[in-house]
């Protein structure tokens, strides 16, 4: 039997979904429109192969998926934990390796020691809560910013941040450093929990060989 229904893939915007294309493309699952840099089009269809990918920013990801207006995503592990979605998380895809941490001027090291009530911004204020009420057992107070963060302890916002730490190269340019580490990140597969059911033999065999394809680079 024939199965006419589209398998349809969001993936977060910028280098994860040009990195994860390239891996797609790979083992023979290719979208030539995605490419074009200059399209404003929102979803590419393989016709051949009945998939569609959209594009959204990272955060969205996890909601098409969770909601089912999309099958597949792929996004960082740092965006999975934050949003918190009901999705399965299948496939860890090896890049986009970063960690997430806890930074700040060296001086902020032993405000973290002493368990003060210190203040924290982030862009990721549930993995902060989380840290610092559930691990660290430390009462904080936790101020939502989206995006370069690294300001929060130079214009005496807070303390220290949470955030990402991938090369190191803008805490250093800013005289920050990573004073804990919480957890390591990459790219996921995430997963629909009703089309893993209802498309488990086509799901499954993407992610079959998606895992061989990354186990031959490495
Ligand atoms: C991320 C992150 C850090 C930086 C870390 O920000 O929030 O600021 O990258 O990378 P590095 O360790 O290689 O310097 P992004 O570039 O996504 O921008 P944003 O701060 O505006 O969110």
């Amino acid at each position: 039997m024939v199965n006419d229904r589209y398998l349809t893939f969001a993936l977060g915007k910028g280098r994860l979904a040009n990195k994860t294309m390239e891996l797609l493309e790979s083992i023979g699952i290719t979208c030539e429109e995605i490419k074009d840099k200059n399209t404003r089009k929102l979803i590419f269809v393989n016709e051949e192969l009945k998939l569609k990918f959209f594009l959204s920013k990272g955060p969205d990801v996890p909601t098409y998926v969770e909601y089912g207006a999309a099958d597949i995503g792929v996004v960082g592990s740092d965006t999975i934990m934050e949003e918190n979605r009901n999705v399965y998380e299948v496939l860890d895809l090896g890049f986009g390796k970063c960690k997430m941490c806890v930074c700040g001027p060296a001086s902020a090291a032993e405000l973290l020691q002493h368990h003060e009530r210190i203040r924290v911004a982030s862009k990721y204020p549930r993995i902060a809560r989380d840290y610092f009420y559930d691990q660290k057992h430390q009462t904080v107070d936790i101020i939502k910013l989206n995006g370069s963060v690294e300001l929060g302890p130079i214009v005496n916002l807070t303390d220290v941040i949470v955030d990402i730490v991938e090369t190191g190269s803008t805490l250093r340019e800013n005289g920050l450093q990573v004073l804990e580490e919480i957890c390591p990140l990459s790219a996921r597969v995430i997963v629909n929990p009703v089309s893993m059911q209802m498309e488990n033999e086509r799901i499954k065999d993407i992610v079959t060989k998606l895992k061989e394809a990354i186990s031959k680079q490495d």
